[in-house]
């Protein structure tokens, strides 16, 4: 049997991009114009130099997705666009572009919730994919939570922030140690200026960083700012990266501790840990993050093992985007075009 095509959209943030992928697993182009060259001058997301910057460049990510698939329209079976969570204005480009195609060339649309598309992601790397269902950690610029994925659609959330989300503390830390936005933007930065030329690691300097909300099962990072900021002040940029970054994942590792014992106790021994999100591809958070696994089974049964997507998938793509449309696509379970842009879209 033929597999089915999917071209899809993405727009929420501030990357441009069109992705074609299809049933049987394969991704046959992955495009995502990067914005930093748009951003830099504010050191953060413009939004409306971003929805600019997407309106000019989505017509280029949709061509350049369909040359390196090599494939035209005919080949594609349906089309899949980013519905939310995201900015309004950013969300409105591929919402727009991606109906009106669908429109005029008469094929089926499937709008997608952009953390649900973080969380499947995992489903479409591992050649052997956790099974369902798992624990994920998302985290986001925009989002940090715990969530038990059940099926492609079924979520249930266990804990999210009081306050910012971790890629926007990595955002606004990076711009407090007056990091650039580099090639890969301000929480890459400060990961690199933390890991650069370094034999020493935080645990070697002897500052105390508070672990935030001790004993709840939310995040909070906002605190956390708080005391960088304070402590950068006789520190070099490496040292203050470096504190920041391993206070951000102590946490983390708390609460996915917390959380995979929350599970048990509910009945529920989580089979597989899932990492996910732009923050999930700094290598620091990677090397700790099995801990919280092995820690919270303390010798009862074996650790779940965790897993994550390649880090260019865990950063903002269309590839997530097309695969999470997948299921329902092959279910037939389609949206009628005219759909509207959720910015506040939950999982
Ligand atoms: O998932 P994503 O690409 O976009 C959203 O859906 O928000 O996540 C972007 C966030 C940004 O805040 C970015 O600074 C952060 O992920 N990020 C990182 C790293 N790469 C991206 N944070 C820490 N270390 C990294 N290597
Ligand atoms: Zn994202």
């Amino acid at each position: 049997q033929k597999p089915f095509t999917v071209l899809a959209l993405e727009s929420s943030a501030d990357d441009t991009c069109a992705a074609v992928v299809s049933s049987d697993r394969v991704m046959h182009s992955n495009i995502v114009l990067k914005q930093n060259d748009v951003h830099k001058k504010y050191n953060g997301i413009h939004p409306p130099s971003a929805i600019y910057a997407h309106t000019e460049r989505m017509p280029s990510a949709v061509q350049q997705a369909l040359l390196h698939a090599r494939m035209s329209m005919e080949d594609i079976d349906g089309i899949a666009f980013t519905q939310g969570p995201g900015m309004g204005g950013c969300l409105a480009v591929a919402c727009n572009a991606a109906q009106t195609l669908a429109a005029a060339l008469g094929k089926p649309l499937v709008g997608v919730n952009h953390m649900r598309a973080h969380a499947l992601t995992i489903t479409l790397t591992e050649p052997d994919p956790p099974p369902f269902p798992h624990l994920t950690l998302l985290v986001s610029g925009g989002h940090t939570m715990l969530v038990l994925v059940n099926s492609e659609e079924e979520y249930q959330m266990i804990a999210t922030t009081a306050d910012e989300a971790l890629g926007e503390t990595f955002d606004r830390v990076a711009a407090m140690l007056g990091l650039e936005w580099g090639e890969r933007g301000l929480g890459a930065a400060l990961e690199e200026c933390a890991s650069s030329h370094s034999d020493t690691d935080a645990d070697d300097y002897d500052i105390k960083m508070p672990t935030m909300l001790p004993g709840q099962d939310g995040f909070s990072f906002c605190g956390l700012r708080g005391h960088t900021k304070r402590v950068i002040q006789t520190l070099t940029k490496r040292e203050g990266g470096q504190l920041f970054q391993a206070a951000a994942v102590v946490q983390l590792t708390d609460k996915l501790a917390r959380a995979i014992k929350t599970c048990r106790r509910s009945a529920f021994w989580p089979k597989a840990i899932v990492v996910s999100g732009g923050v999930a591809s700094n290598m620091y958070l990677r090397s700790r993050l099995h801990f919280a696994s092995a820690a919270a089974h303390a010798g009862e049964g074996e650790p779940a093992p965790v897993y994550y997507p390649p880090p260019n998938l865990c950063t903002d793509n269309a590839v997530m985007i097309a695969w999470a449309s997948m299921h329902r696509f092959l279910a037939g379970d389609t949206d009628p075009y005219g759909l509207r842009p959720l910015p506040g879209w939950k999982i």
